[in-house]
């Protein structure tokens, strides 16, 4: 089965328990378990009592076609003790829209009713697609049981930034369903299952002394999807990184480093095992020639720093490229496919994702990205506005296309 953008469902004959708790988006969760069942998933609703103050159980038995639990104590429909059982037939389990409250009793470890014992009961893959007010979203007691359960390896679906039914705007919509399944599609896909794949992400820090530094704007969030995405396709990722402000994505080799000559030494380090290497860091091209040991003092008189070049990384990595997988990145602010179609020539790259960072939802900062892919051959690929999963995705779709052709 294909979807919108041409992936493969890994879906269909899949189980997916969709839990549904007490927010306005719980209306959403109609569409997410329509669009599960024309993916081929087998689909199973367990709503809170809060969800069914937004949605009918009913609504959601049209649509999945299984009975719906609403209680802990209802008569079983199907299996003996249902809750485990439940959990034990799930291959994924999605909390969709996911509350402040269901979030914060399972990282407390709280089971009250049938939601919360079955989730506290699965071994399978749990995403949770949060949506609430944005002062909710951005409370630290919210983010640290999301940290929490983040390092217990259950998966988040981020929210989006938007106009909020509360009558906020901000960080805090549920992502959209077709979003949601699209996430949940690539989750279940393994065609990077055994690939060595090193990704470098965020900025570079070149120190002045000891207190000060040139960066850029780079946050690190489309490196880190990518790895995030290509360790749930089954990658063995190594993720070299710049200082972000991001939570380590789970499961993969993680290696912390500030300068670009730090970011070099490590990416030749790893090089060897790499089958595939995407260059998404935003490296400072050039560092300061001195550093001084103590924090330089103001005078009267202008300061001069001067510059020296830094490592250009991706241009070693061309020329020692073997037969791996070389992707670039390029910002650009202007001449976008003049610019990005040099790179990927002088870098021999397989391809580059070039984004103009001038863009309105693309470049630094952003969870969205709206990139252009240009190759060797002189031809290139337009994508949409997207968030940066979704970005990363399909360029991990092409990484797939051209590692099954080098077979
Ligand atoms: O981190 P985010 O906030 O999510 O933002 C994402 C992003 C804008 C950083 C990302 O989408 C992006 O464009 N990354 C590349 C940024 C960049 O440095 O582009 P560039 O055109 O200056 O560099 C071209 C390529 O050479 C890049 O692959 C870069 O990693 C690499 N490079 C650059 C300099 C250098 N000394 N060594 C390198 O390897």
């Amino acid at each position: 089965m294909v979807n919108k953008i041409g992936v493969f469902s890994m879906l269909e004959n899949k189980t997916i328990v969709v839990g549904v708790t007490g927010g306005i988006a719980a209306y959403k969760a109609a569409e997410i378990v329509s669009r599960l069942k024309k993916m081929g998933a087998d689909v199973y609703c367990v709503m809170t009592e809060g969800a069914q103050a937004f949605l009918t159980p009913l609504t959601l038995r049209t649509l999945s076609g299984n009975p719906v639990i609403t209680s802990m104590f209802q008569e079983p429909v199907k299996w003996n003790v249902e809750h485990i059982a439940l959990a034990d037939y799930a291959d994924i389990f999605l909390i969709a829209p996911a509350t402040a409250n269901i979030i914060g009793k399972i990282a407390n470890g709280i089971a009250d009713d049938f939601l919360t014992t079955t989730i506290m009961a699965t071994k399978a893959k749990v995403v949770f697609a949060p949506a609430m007010n944005v002062n909710m979203y951005n409370n630290p007691v919210f983010q640290e049981n999301v940290s929490k359960l983040k390092k217990l390896g259950y998966y988040f679906i981020e929210p989006v930034e938007g106009n909020l039914a509360c009558g906020y705007a901000g960080k805090g919509k549920m992502a959209e369903p077709e979003n949601i399944v699209q996430y949940l599609s690539k989750f279940e896909k393994d065609d990077l299952k055994g690939v060595n794949i090193l990704i470098t992400a965020g900025p570079t820090r070149e120190p002045i002394d000891p207190v000060r530094y040139i960066t850029n704007r780079s946050t690190g969030k489309m490196g880190y999807a990518l790895a995030r995405c290509a360790q749930q396709r089954g990658a063995n990722v190594t993720l070299i990184s710049g200082p972000t402000n991001l939570d380590k994505p789970q499961n993969i080799e993680f290696i912390q480093v500030q300068t670009a000559r730090e970011m070099f030494n490590e990416v030749t380090k790893h090089l060897e095992k790499q089958n595939v290497i995407i260059k998404s860091a935003a490296v400072a091209d050039y560092r300061p020639q001195n550093y001084n040991n103590y924090k330089i003092k103001k005078t009267d008189e202008d300061l001069q720093i001067n510059l020296e070049r830094n490592p250009d990384i991706l241009g070693y990595l061309g020329k020692n490229k073997g037969n791996r997988i070389l992707v670039g990145f390029a910002a650009e602010t202007n001449d976008l496919k003049e610019n990005a179609q040099k790179k990927v020539n002088k870098k021999n790259l397989d391809f580059i994702v070039a984004n103009d960072v001038t863009q309105k939802g693309a470049g630094f900062g952003c969870d969205t990205n709206k990139v252009t892919l240009f190759y060797a051959d002189g031809s290139q690929k337009d994508l949409p506005l997207l968030s940066k999963n979704e970005v990363a995705n399909l360029i991990l779709d092409e990484v797939s296309m051209l590692l099954k052709r080098s077979d």
